[in-house]
Order: C-alpha cells, then structure tokens, then sequence
C-alpha cells in the first residue's frame, strides 16, 4: 500500500505554503508596532499542563489531546493550544522580573484530535499573543484592537467580533449554582458527555456543540459584580475609539477554561460551520493557579488555515525567479553555472533547468518559468567571455553583455 498522509494532517504546498507565509509575515510587522516579542515553546509538554490550565473537562483534554507515555513513563501531550506553555515559560524562566508588561507572541502548529471537516483540521498553525501582567480594560482593547488591525493588513473583510464577559471567579460562584440547579433540572434533555460533567463543571455545558445553542437561548444569564461590569463597559468604550466594531454576544462562553471577564471570537460566515477565524480573551487567574505570581493576563490565537481558506481568493505572490539561465552546449555548462552563482550573489532570484539538455528544452522551461530574462551562453558568447539577455516578457533585442558586467546590467534592466 502506498504510503499517505494521516486523516486531519496535510502537506501545505505552493501557493498555499506562500500565503501562510506572508500572513506570519503580516503579523510579525504588527507585533513590533505593539511591542510584542517572540517566544517559541516546545511541541510537547507535560500532559498535567493541559489538564491543569486548558481545563480537565474541556472538549480539548477530555478528548482531543494527542497525549502518550514517552520512554520515560511520563504522561505528556503534543500541544492543542500556546496559551499554557507561554505560561509555564513565563513562571518557569522567571519572565515576570523584567517588568509588569510581558507581551509576547507565538507561530506554531497546534494537535487536536478533533473530527476533520472543512477548517477543522488535526495539526493546524496559530498565530498566537498574550499580554501578561495587566488588569487593565487597555489591555483588553489594545489586543482586540491590535488582532483586528493584523486582520485589515491581511485584507481580510466581512467577519465581525463579538465580545462577552465570563466574570471573575466571584461573579462565578453564583452562578455556577443557579446554572447547575438548572441543569440538573434539565438533566434528561442533555447529551450524555454533559450528563457526565455538569456536576464538575456546568459553564463546559454552555459550551457543548450539541447542547450549547439551546441553552444560549434558555438557560439562566450571568450576572456580572460591579467591578467586572465596569471593565466591561470600559473595553466596549476604548474599543469604539480605537475604531473596532463589535458586537455583544451573551452566549459566547468559549471552549477553555482559564477564562475571566472579555472573551471575544473572530467569526466568519464565509467559513461555514467551523466559523472562528480567531478567539481569545482574558485569563486573570491563570498564571496565579499554575504557581506563578499574581498576573493578570489577555490574549487571542488566530486560525492560519481558516484565515487562509478566507484569503484564498487573493493574488498569490509572485515567486518566479527574475532570470533564467540557460547553456547552448555541454561545454557552457560550467561557465553558466558560475553566471547562475553571481546572479543569485548580487541579490537577483535566478533559476535553470539543467545544462545538460537541449537549448529548445531549455528555453521552454525558461518561458514556463515566469522570469523575465533568459540569460543565455553559447559557443559564440563561451568565446567571447559574453552572455545573451534576452527579454522573455516584453518583446525587445537580445542584449550581448561582458560575463562580469551581467549581474549589475541585469539589476538595471529589472529596475527600469
Ligand atoms: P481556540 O479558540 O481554541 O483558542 O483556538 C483559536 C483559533 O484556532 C480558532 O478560532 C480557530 O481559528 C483555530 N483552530 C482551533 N482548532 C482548530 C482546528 N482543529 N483546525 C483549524 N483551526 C483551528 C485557543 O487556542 C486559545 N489558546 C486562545 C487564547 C490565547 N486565549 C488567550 N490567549
């Protein structure tokens, strides 16, 4: 049997590996324009990290974590999300002394074992930031404000952002009794994994693909404590004079459970069922829970595939080589070889099929290639130390210049 590719993993190939390319591209621009550094975090961490952060009753850890016993008899798990390794690194290397402000970003694949369909995928790329150590309601808009700034330079239209609060852990304990009351009440009407974990945690229940939309509709509301109540306020406030639309959604509960106060979603109806091009949100108690100091923190992690899938439709970027060169005979070969090296060694993008083959070969993979010259050495030039730059896409003479002049002449005749 032939060899393939695992169900939910792809090769990402041209000109879809270029588009993810220029979108992380896209990102890094925007990231130094808010302050944010690089961290790049291990594939694979202890499994105990995704269950104490992302949350043991949470779809990702309960069944979609790839997690395994390594030769070591250690329980770890290939990463479903960035968020909880940005947060070990964070306590463990001590990243809090360096001032309040920790603003950090990640690219990088995430795995879950979710069931592939159209923009769900087993190993997909985040493009993830999180803002750690600020409680403010500016940090909040500034990271909602930067993601859809990122959205706008990628040329992305038509989704909208829709926010919510989850309240803090005091807005919560309330609720999580008259929520579970109500649930309970309700037990006979649930889908048989909420049946299961109402009694540990009834919010994943808001949550569910099955139950989640009816009880959206139904289920009692959070009410939120004056001080949550007023960050809220205050980030929809800060929002508008950042120019963000938005709109309120009070049945946005997200997926994880490390979340307190704005949680927001990029959504996209041009992506069908699977409509989050990004989600995030704050999680103030986080890095608390995990051993680390008390730091307030905000974050978001945009899909690349599903912001790709919306993309689509834009002009690639244009990767053909600027020249090609191409060998009349066997003995220019080695001559063209060198003229191949200058040229690429002076910064113009050049490409050749192989010396060896005929010249009408040859020139048909010049034409193919898009570039826009065909530098060529014959008997004649192999003699006279000279090459042939004949234009390939604008009609006009064939030019005969010195070896050693070609690279720079070339560089003039693509400026012009
Ligand atoms: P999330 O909502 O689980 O949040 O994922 C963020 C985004 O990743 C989604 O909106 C979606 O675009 C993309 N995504 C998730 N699963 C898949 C999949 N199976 N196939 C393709 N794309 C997918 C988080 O991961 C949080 N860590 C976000 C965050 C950062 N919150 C605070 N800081």
């Amino acid at each position: 049997m032939a060899l393939h590719s695992l169900r939910g993993f792809r090769d990402l190939l041209p000109p879809d590996s270029a588009l993810f390319a220029s979108l992380e591209a896209a990102a890094r621009e925007v990231f130094a324009l808010y302050g944010y550094q690089e961290v790049r975090i291990p594939t694979i961490e202890l499994k105990e990290l995704f269950v104490k952060s992302t949350g043991e009753t949470t779809d990702i850890v309960e069944k979609e974590m790839y997690a395994f016993t390594d030769g070591g008899g250690r329980e770890v798990a290939v990463r479903p999300e960035g968020t909880p390794g940005v947060v070990r690194a964070y306590i463990e290397q001590n990243l809090s002394q360096n001032g309040r402000n920790a603003k950090f970003f990640y690219i990088g694949n995430m795995f879950r074992a979710e069931r592939p369909q159209a923009g769900r995928f087993r190993e997909f790329t985040q493009i993830g930031a999180e803002h750690i150590g600020n409680a403010s309601p500016y940090a909040d808009a500034e990271t909602i404000t930067m993601l859809v700034r990122l959205l706008e330079k990628v040329g992305l239209t038509g989704c909208s952002v829709e926010l919510n609060s989850l309240g803090c852990a005091d807005c919560r304990k309330t609720y999580r009794e008259t929520l579970l009351n109500y649930l309970r009440l309700n037990a006979a009407t649930l889908c048989e994994p909420c049946k299961g974990r109402i009694e540990r945690n009834p919010l994943r229940a808001l949550d569910c693909k099955i139950d989640g939309p009816a009880l959206a509709e139904k289920a009692p509301r959070l009410s939120l404590c004056p001080a949550c109540e007023e960050h809220f306020a205050r980030t929809q406030q800060l929002l508008k004079i950042s120019g963000v639309e938005h709109k309120v959604n009070p049945g946005l509960v997200r997926g994880l459970d490390y979340y307190t106060r704005t949680v927001f979603e990029v959504r996209s109806s041009a992506l069908g069922s699977q409509d989050a091009v990004c989600g995030g949100g704050r999680y103030d108690d986080l890095v608390k829970s995990m051993g680390g100091p008390a730091a307030p923190a905000v974050g978001w992690a945009l899909g690349v595939d599903r912001l790709a899938m919306l993309l689509k439709d834009k002009p690639a970027p244009d990767h053909s080589p600027k020249a090609f060169v191409v060998a009349a005979s066997k003995e220019a070969g080695a001559k063209a070889y060198e003229l191949l090296t200058a040229v690429r060694a002076a910064g113009v993008s050049a490409d050749f099929s192989s010396f060896d083959l005929s010249l009408k070969s040859q020139m048909r993979s010049a034409d193919k290639s898009g570039a826009s010259f065909a530098l060529i050495i014959g008997e004649d030039e192999l003699k006279a130390g000279t090459c042939a730059v004949k234009p390939l896409k604008q009609p006009g003479e064939q030019k005969i210049i010195p070896l050693p002049e070609t690279p720079s002449t070339l560089s003039q005749l693509l400026k012009g």
